[in-house]
């Protein structure tokens, strides 16, 4: 594999819903996917998984391909993701860690000091040759769907190194943030080449857009969030677009407040949380970068709502429709990922609901 070598999406793919709403386009109708749509909620994820641990499961081509198409075969989904996880390139590096069901990824040695960044392994690309391998069945499996790769970004995965562990006020992180910041800085420089080349293995095998999850920047004040985080974020959106044209999104859970700053980062679309309506989020993301154009936002129906009975579904999916409609160009998602005691078919349902609405519209 060359580094540098261009790559795209599959040519028969470009009107594919998710593809054009990923442009700004208007789509035959809105695109809909969910986050962690691979996963527990399925009892065909729960069989194929069975015996295997999450972390060897990642690094097996067969599984991994199995596992992404499920929600597209039972659901109709208009894309995949790649099954995997934030922390398997640390994994894959040679990081010890592990994925402990119910509780998320735990490092045995958490990085919490100059020595600790200093010693922390680069990935080879070789170490993450089974995801490659795992895209190339994918995209053989799913000839029509769109496989969106992705990584998680540089704070959210420096939380879990430097705190061992999933953590609710992340309060080692933002101790070496703030008391040693060369050293959080060359944490996040080696954290951004390793999502990187994580990144480019997924690109050169074929993906057809890219994700980069964010998921606790929520957890930061704006003023730091654009001192500690977003030049980061931003060296790996450049880095992607030097390598591909693929659509790029990006997400962050509780991140109304820095919608504006995540616009700057570098990518195609947004992701938002069921906290900002997605009108409001396009006002924050336009008026923060108004030479960019029109945002294209992806969200953001509140994961809890899928437990509340069918006519509160409805009536949720045509609100988020109604706001995506107003928003501009719009990709249907959950604020969040599927949670495990989700009824699959009410996630049908949603799918069906939200193509033959937004077909009428
Ligand atoms: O369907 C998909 O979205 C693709 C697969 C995917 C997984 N993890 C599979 C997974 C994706 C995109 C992720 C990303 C991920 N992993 C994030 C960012 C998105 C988010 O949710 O905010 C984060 C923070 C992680 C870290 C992580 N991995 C957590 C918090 C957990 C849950 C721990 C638990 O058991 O409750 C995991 C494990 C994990 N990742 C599972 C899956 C399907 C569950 C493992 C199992 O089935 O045993």
């Amino acid at each position: 594999m060359t580094n540098s070598a261009p790559v795209s999406a599959r040519r028969d793919l470009v009107d594919s819903p998710l593809l054009v709403a990923a442009r700004g386009g208007v789509p035959q109708h809105t695109p809909v996917w969910f986050m962690r749509q691979a996963g527990r909620s399925l009892p065909e994820y729960r069989a194929a998984r069975e015996g295997t641990p999450m972390l060897q499961a990642c690094l097996e081509p067969e599984l991994v391909c199995e596992i992404t198409a499920q929600p597209v075969r039972r659901h109709g989904v208009d894309a995949a993701i790649l099954f995997s996880d934030i922390v398997l390139p640390l994994y894959a590096a040679g990081i010890g860690l592990d994925i402990v069901p119910g509780t998320g990824p735990v490092v045995s040695s958490p990085v919490r000091s100059a020595a600790d960044v200093a010693n922390l392994p680069a990935l080879d690309p070789e170490q993450v040759r089974p995801v490659g391998e795992a895209i190339g069945l994918l995209l053989r499996e799913l000839p029509q769907t769109p496989v969106i790769g992705f990584a998680g970004a540089p704070f959210t995965v420096a939380s879990y190194l430097v705190e061992g562990g999933p953590s609710r006020n992340h309060e080692n992180t933002k101790a070496l943030m703030y008391s040693d910041p060369q050293s959080w800085h060359a944490l996040m420089d080696r954290l951004v080449d390793t999502m990187l080349t994580f990144l480019r293995v997924q690109l050169a095998a074929g993906v057809d857009a890219v994700q980069l999850f964010d998921s606790w920047a929520g957890a930061l004040s704006l003023r730091d969030y654009r001192e500690y985080v977003l030049p980061h974020t931003q060296r790996i959106f450049a880095g992607l677009a030097e390598l591909s044209d693929v659509p790029r999104i990006h997400f962050g859970v509780g991140a109304g407040e820095l919608l504006g700053a995540m616009r700057t980062a570098g990518a195609d679309v947004v992701g938002v949380d069921w906290r900002v309506p997605l009108d409001v989020a396009a006002q924050r993301l336009t008026s923060a970068e108004p030479d960019l154009g029109p945002p294209v936002v992806q969200g953001n129906l509140d994961p809890a709502v899928l437990f509340a009975g069918w006519d509160v579904v409805q009536r949720e999916v045509q609100r988020v429709l109604g706001e995506g409609r107003a928003a501009g160009a719009h990709v249907f998602n959950l604020g969040h990922g599927v949670l495990p005691a989700t009824d699959p078919e009410v996630l049908t349902r949603v799918v069906e609901l939200v193509h033959e609405t937004s077909k009428q519209a």
